[in-house]
């Protein structure tokens, strides 16, 4: 069998893993996770986000990865290439997969220099002997100025954008093989802090204590209460959000990854990792934030107001703080530029740009895009910039993560169940076990899809 060399590939299958577990874990599960959680109560959210990775993450991965290999391509081609009719219709869902990545990406990039600014803060001294209230100050100085958040969010961009014009293979493998481990191994200390300085059974029982009422009713003043489908479609779209699902980035990933490697075995361990990351960055938080008497729903600064409290207290605080969002960054950046790269790769494979001028189109587009998501934390903030309800800054993060991004799994898994032959997929997969490929193909075909067409449905009234 001749492999067109043309196109990129992994030297290994554990490269093939690192990669997508850097592309998984980033701020969706140290930034976004616990704040979410906090936001919509706790347990049952977590729980309804856990049988979402489970259900649909899981398959949907493994779809993602054997259509990205099948046809070594990247998206757009990818589910062009794999139908017989050549159906223009497919290559849509690629194309969204591209628009949802660049979506994320611009505000992503906002966040991630967030971080970026704390490496800074930490490396100054700034978070020594911070309280709850003097903690929020800091955060609020740093969102509040529309100049630094400017300056780290092209910075980030910046980086991002350095990595992807070299190409994903000379750029990615070392960094994410060195760095990923040591991000593991640096929340883990910080739970362990957070059993001892912490409140940590609270912590414990807010994130696994199910309690629907207090998830799915919501209730006025003088006592009625309704249900409401919110936190099921943002557990749903932050399942996809975390696993870098339905935009393509795993699929592009799987394109590059060798013949012969499991795909199945590579999805589990990619699954766990994600998740155990995002759960220990819950464990590591939550005991904090009740011990320092912050508010678990307080939004999107959760983890810069309450880390940076036990930095300040602990010993040899300061080096972790420092290492810690240094940490961040890098896990922020392993995933940029994986949203990047369906895009970058669809550009610069097909549109015929060179690979360093897509990626500064598209670099700059988003770059662009996501000023508008700095300005929501101050100058935009107000009632007068407001999009459908909500900031620039949470328009995106809906559109994408809540609806791009099912949408694109929806799509993959409707596409890897009823169009593609299942023999292919058969093939593809390699399972030892056949009746466990029934499953998955029983999953992919009919679970998946009509979890994500209930969810939407049931979620209607929300948009
Ligand atoms: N999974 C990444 C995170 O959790 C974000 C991401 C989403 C990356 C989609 C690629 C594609 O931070």
């Amino acid at each position: 069998m001749t492999e067109r060399v043309a196109h990129n590939q992994w030297s290994s299958r554990l490269v093939f893993m690192l990669a997508s577990i850097g592309s998984a874990v980033g701020l969706g599960n140290i930034w976004k996770f616990p704040y979410i959680t906090g936001e919509y109560g706790g347990g049952a959210f977590v729980l309804v986000y856990l049988v979402c990775i489970a259900l649909i993450g899981i398959p949907v991965m493994m779809a993602e990865i054997l259509l990205g290999r099948c046809a070594r391509a990247n998206p757009v081609v990818a589910f062009r290439s794999l139908v017989e009719s050549k159906s223009r219709v497919w290559g849509g869902v690629g194309l969204m997969g591209v628009f949802a990545g660049f979506v994320i990406l611009s505000f992503y990039s906002v966040v991630a220099g967030w971080a970026l600014a704390y490496v800074v803060d930490a490396l100054s001294g700034a978070f020594d002997g911070l309280d709850g209230k003097r903690s929020g100050a800091l955060f609020s100085s740093l969102t509040g100025s529309p100049q630094r958040l400017l300056f780290w969010h092209t910075a980030f961009m910046l980086l991002t954008v350095a990595v992807v014009a070299r190409g994903v293979r000379s750029g990615l493998e070392r960094l994410v093989t060195l760095l990923m481990p040591l991000l593991f191994v640096l929340l883990a200390l910080l739970v362990g802090y957070a059993m001892v300085a912490g409140e940590f059974a609270r912590g414990f029982h807010y994130l696994f204590d199910i309690d629907f009422p207090r998830v799915f009713l919501q209730c006025s003043d003088d006592g009625a209460c309704t249900f409401t489908a919110k936190p099921l479609l943002v557990a749903m779209g932050h399942a996809f959000f975390t696993l870098s699902l339905g935009m393509g980035a795993i699929m592009v990933y799987g394109s590059y990854m060798p013949r012969g490697a499991s795909i199945a075995g590579s999805t589990v361990v990619i699954v766990i990792a994600d998740t155990l990351v995002a759960l220990m960055a819950g464990l590591a938080i939550f005991p904090l934030v009740f011990a320092n008497g912050l508010e678990p729903g307080s939004g999107p600064g959760l983890v810069f107001v309450s880390l940076p409290i036990a930095f300040g207290a602990m010993p040899g605080g300061q080096l972790a703080g420092v290492l810690f969002f240094l940490l961040l960054v890098f896990a922020a950046w392993s995933s940029s530029i994986s949203l990047m790269e369906p895009g970058v790769a669809w550009l610069s494979g097909n549109g015929g740009l060179s690979r360093v001028r897509a990626t500064l189109i598209l670099g700059g587009a988003a770059w662009l895009l996501g000023i508008g998501a700095a300005l929501s934390f101050n100058l935009w903030s107000g009632e007068d910039y407001q999009f459908f309800g909500r900031t620039w800054f949470d328009l995106e993060d809906f559109l994408a993560s809540n609806v791009l991004l099912p949408l694109g799994g929806l799509f993959t898994a409707l596409f890897v169940g009823w169009v593609a032959r299942r023999r292919s997929s058969e093939n593809e997969l390699a399972m030892r076990d056949s009746r466990l490929f029934g499953l998955w193909h029983f999953v992919i075909r009919y679970v998946a899809p009509a979890g994500i067409v209930l969810v939407f449905l049931n979620a209607i009234e929300v948009v």
